[in-house]
């Protein structure tokens, strides 16, 4: 079966690299992007792989739930959603504005779960699904909570997204895993980042790829299980 992936924020960094990823695995990648124009820049030295650019602004409510219709409708059920769409204010607790805290909140947790309600209720119906929350360790209680507070608060409510669901989620083959891809040389993780991009995206298509006998409702960094 040739699955249908969706990644959000597919157009450069981690998310381009998991798009290429995908489509090396023989899947139809909807690569998620706010402009079209940088989706189809970014997908035009992948040669022979079945892309397509779908618009995904996750701040516009109402063109993310009929973009995401649309392709629905054009392309099929989606069987592996990426949220992988990021962004990083690294203003500390006394700078931060209300503004980017509703940003990093609509971007981590109120985007992808508007996706999520979408995409979830036909993989129960089949019985097939994979979502994969790009989280981080900044955002771990377990890790101290590092990183800056828009960051750290709205990864954290993503990882109890993914907890939530993968316990309210009543079918078996549908699972639902968090990941942080460690610190990355990407426009967000800057030049000193010891990863590739392409490292960074491994563990999240190995999770948008599980067996049916992998793991629902956990947390992985480099393919092992990290706390919450
Ligand atoms: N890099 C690291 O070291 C690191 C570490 C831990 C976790 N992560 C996580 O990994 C993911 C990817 O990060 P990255 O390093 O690849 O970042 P990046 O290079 O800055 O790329 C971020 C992507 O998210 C998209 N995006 C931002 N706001 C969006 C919105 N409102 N709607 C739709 N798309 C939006 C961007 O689109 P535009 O091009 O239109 O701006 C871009 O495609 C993020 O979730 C990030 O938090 C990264």
């Amino acid at each position: 079966m040739t699955s249908t992936v969706l990644v959000t924020g597919g157009n450069r960094g981690i998310g381009l690299e998991m798009v290429k990823g995908f489509a090396k695995q023989g899947c139809k990648v909807l690569l998620g992007c706010r402009e079209e124009d940088d989706g189809l820049k970014a997908k035009e030295d992948v040669v022979g792989a079945d892309i397509q650019v779908i618009e995904i602004d996750l701040n516009d409510k109402q063109s993310l739930q009929d973009n995401v219709v649309r392709a629905q409708a054009v392309f099929g059920d989606i069987d592996v959603l990426v949220n992988n769409a990021g962004v990083l204010c690294e203003d500390n607790w006394e700078r931060v504005s209300d503004d980017a805290l509703k940003e990093a909140m609509q971007v981590h947790v109120h985007g992808p779960m508007a996706i999520i309600r979408h995409v979830l209720p036909a993989m129960i119906e089949r019985n097939y699904g994979r979502i994969v929350n790009v989280s981080s360790g900044w955002g771990a209680f377990s890790e101290g909570m590092e990183g800056p507070p828009a960051y750290a608060l709205s990864k954290a409510a993503m990882n109890a997204l993914t907890l939530h669901l993968a316990r309210k989620i009543d079918a078996d083959n549908v699972k639902i895993n968090a990941m942080s891809p460690g610190w990355v040389h990407t426009r967000m993780g800057g030049s000193d980042a010891p990863l590739t991009p392409e490292e960074g995206a491994e563990t999240a298509i190995w999770l948008g790829l599980l067996d049916e006998d992998g793991p629902t409702g956990k947390f992985f960094r480099d393919k092992q299980l990290i706390e919450w």
